[in-house]
């Protein structure tokens, strides 16, 4: 945690989810009882056919939601791209961007991650940022380098902790029951909160989320999100089950 930061957890339910899941966002919805409301914040990122039904299920629950990765143009000549405008209009208030997945599935660079996170904030949306290492990478002790370039490459510069939120996420870590030690992650996020303060400013640097994401689940939970500079949690296959995805949100507001 991170002194005076109001923790997000935020569910990346990926490429899963079609009407039945809506059960899902309205579970989390009852879940969300008013002392966990003081103390963390949630959001649902369904995938983008969901966005609207899911925005509409969760209204008044103080539950935000995100889409999964935006476009970086505006409108236009792009079929089957989605804009972020067009996110923000299915009711969504944030929008992963660079996750590994479309880093590596779809060749983006940190120079399309940083247009779409652009796109985000130009359409009112927080963008989450997705940076990590890759196994190879961590084995041969460049990971805090990698990470640290792909921040230089992707945050869009004049960003402040309301319009940016940044999500850790070691590549091997994503989907595989994988988790770094606890001295690794407080070692990371620290890296990525000092190049945060050199890319916006030191008085920007300490109001900027930085989520620790990979293999999250209730059992792990309140063990990552107890290392300094860890703000919340970015939630795949937990975030697909109510009752792991508020217990990873009840580890988080403890
Ligand atoms: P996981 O995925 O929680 O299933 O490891 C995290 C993510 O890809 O954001």
């Amino acid at each position: 945690m991170t002194n005076n930061i109001r923790p997000l957890v935020a569910g990346n339910w990926k490429m899963n989810g079609l009407k039945a899941e809506l059960a899902i966002a309205s579970a989390v919805a009852q879940g969300y009882e008013p002392g966990l409301r003081r103390s963390v914040d949630l959001a649902i990122c369904p995938p983008a056919t969901l966005l609207f039904a899911v925005s509409a299920a969760l209204i008044g629950s103080r539950i935000a939601t995100g889409g999964q990765d935006c476009s970086a143009h505006e409108s236009g000549a792009y079929t089957g791209e989605v804009s972020a405008a067009m996110l923000a209009d299915s009711g969504a208030q944030f929008v992963i961007v660079g996750h590994s997945e479309r880093r590596t599935l779809h060749g983006e660079r940190d120079a399309d991650v940083n247009a779409k996170a652009e796109a985000a904030q130009a359409a009112q949306l927080v963008p989450i940022v997705c940076v990590g290492e890759t196994r190879a990478e961590r084995e041969a002790g460049k990971a805090l380098a990698v990470v640290k370039k792909q921040l230089r490459g992707s945050i869009p510069q004049g960003s402040t902790g309301a319009t940016l939120v940044v999500a850790y996420e070691p590549v091997w870590a994503i989907g595989t029951g994988l988790t770094p030690t606890v001295a690794d992650v407080a070692d990371m996020h620290a890296g990525i909160r000092t190049e945060l303060a050199r890319l916006l400013g030191k008085s920007v640097a300490p109001g900027v989320r930085v989520l620790y994401g990979g293999s999250v689940k209730p059992s792990n939970a309140a063990e990552l999100m107890g290392v300094a500079n860890v703000d919340g949690a970015l939630v795949g296959g937990a975030s697909l089950k109510a009752e792991d995805f508020l217990g990873i949100a009840r580890a988080c507001g403890a």
